[in-house]
């Protein structure tokens, strides 16, 4: 067999295995940790919704929820998002580390933002990925859904499954419906390894994307920054690069994978930790995230706040394990003390950016006469 047709039988497999979700050893890299598969399930099985009642991954097949999004590829989003500008990020190389620009000001010491942050129209954006060459800078755009996406998306996401959502909130006593980010991507990018402290639906819409989760247990085995680090919530290790030595828990890390594909739905249960790949190969992607509070960490922000604070923080098991361990510290349970009192802190911004996209949502609903997205 000449090497092109070779090349070509491996592609032909490589997507053929994605699309099946039957993803092996041998095509997909390999890290220095075990890994078992999230459960792929229909929507409508007893069993998915225990594991999300249960804060455990699963992946959706048939939730519908974003069936008038699978269209949005980067001519149709190219030709239908408004003329803004949104937010990207450049990288030199194919990871995508968050940072917290508010926290870069005050963290003393000198902080290298690993990306940089554009504001670019979605044609410079389409035009600086369709023309990327090896070499170049990466780009990844990551905008949250507000009334600037113009209306045709603002319609498609006018009748995505809000009846299937608006369930689960329900169900598992989730507060409303904080924020929606879209994520497009090139082939290869990487979200590195983090945890998020929301509930999130995570709606693949184009493309293909492999994610490796892994408990809130392993919370010390990933070494996150210090909470008032730039990285907060990021690990510090490098899964191209683990430096076992520094980070010796990393020998007992194990996780779960999924490769999501057009029309799957991830639900990453808050605290889990996750890095999310763009497969290489297989084409630019295209995602939507949907996340949500839990309702006690909502009504925390209303009005019981010191008591549903403490909930909010013993909802972090390892983090709280970490806090008896370093009760013999002086200076580390300064260091949670802070941590405390930034949690808090961020809890409040985080409603505020809550109550300000909900006005939002509802102004468009208002706008294009649609209600149910409400009741
Ligand atoms: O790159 C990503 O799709 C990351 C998503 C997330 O961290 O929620
Ligand atoms: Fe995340």
């Amino acid at each position: 067999m000449s090497v092109a047709s070779d090349q070509m039988e491996e592609s032909v497999e490589h997507k053929q295995h994605v699309v099946n979700h039957n993803h092996t050893a041998h095509h997909l890299k390999q890290y220095f940790f075990p890994t078992e598969h999230v459960p792929r399930l229909s929507a409508s099985d007893p069993l998915a919704s225990q594991l999300i009642a249960e804060e455990k991954p699963v992946v959706l097949t048939d939730t519908n929820l974003c069936d008038t999004a699978l269209k949005w590829d980067l001519d149709y989003l190219a030709q239908h998002m408004g003329s803004e500008r949104y937010m990207v990020f450049l990288s030199n190389n194919h990871k995508f580390k968050y940072y917290d620009e508010a926290k870069i000001k005050q963290y003393k010491t000198n902080f290298v933002p690993p990306t940089r942050r554009v504001d670019l129209t979605f044609p410079e954006f389409v035009k600086k990925l369709r023309e990327w060459k090896p070499g170049d800078e990466r780009v990844y755009l990551q905008q949250g859904l507000n009334n600037t996406v113009g209306q045709a998306i603002v319609m498609d996401f006018l009748q995505f499954n809000w009846q299937w959502l608006n369930m689960q909130q329900k169900n598992n006593n989730w507060g409303p419906l904080t924020s929606n980010l879209l994520l497009v991507g090139m082939e290869g990018n990487v979200t590195p390894v983090h945890y998020d402290e929301q509930q999130n639906f995570f709606s693949q819409l184009v493309g293909y994307k492999r994610c490796i989760l892994f408990a809130p247990e392993h919370y010390e085995r990933l070494y996150p920054y210090p909470v008032y680090h730039p990285h907060d919530r990021q690990s510090q290790v490098d899964f191209d690069d683990p430096d076992m030595e520094k980070f010796p828990g990393l020998k007992h890390l194990q996780g779960m994978e999924a490769v999501v594909g057009p029309g799957d739905v991830l639900y990453i249960p808050m605290y889990w930790w996750h890095q999310i790949e763009s497969l290489p190969h297989l084409g630019n992607t295209v995602s939507v995230n949907f996340w949500y509070k839990l309702l006690a960490q909502v009504d925390g922000e209303e009005g019981e706040e010191e008591e549903e604070a403490t909930k909010f923080w013993v909802r972090v098991p390892a983090s709280l394990s970490l806090s008896l361990s370093l009760s013999l510290s002086l200076s580390l349970s300064l260091s949670l003390s802070l941590s405390l009192c930034y949690l808090r802190e961020r809890e409040r911004e985080r409603e505020r950016e809550r109550e300000s996209h909900q006005q939002l949502s509802r102004s468009l609903a208002d706008t294009y006469n649609y209600n149910s997205l409400w009741m």
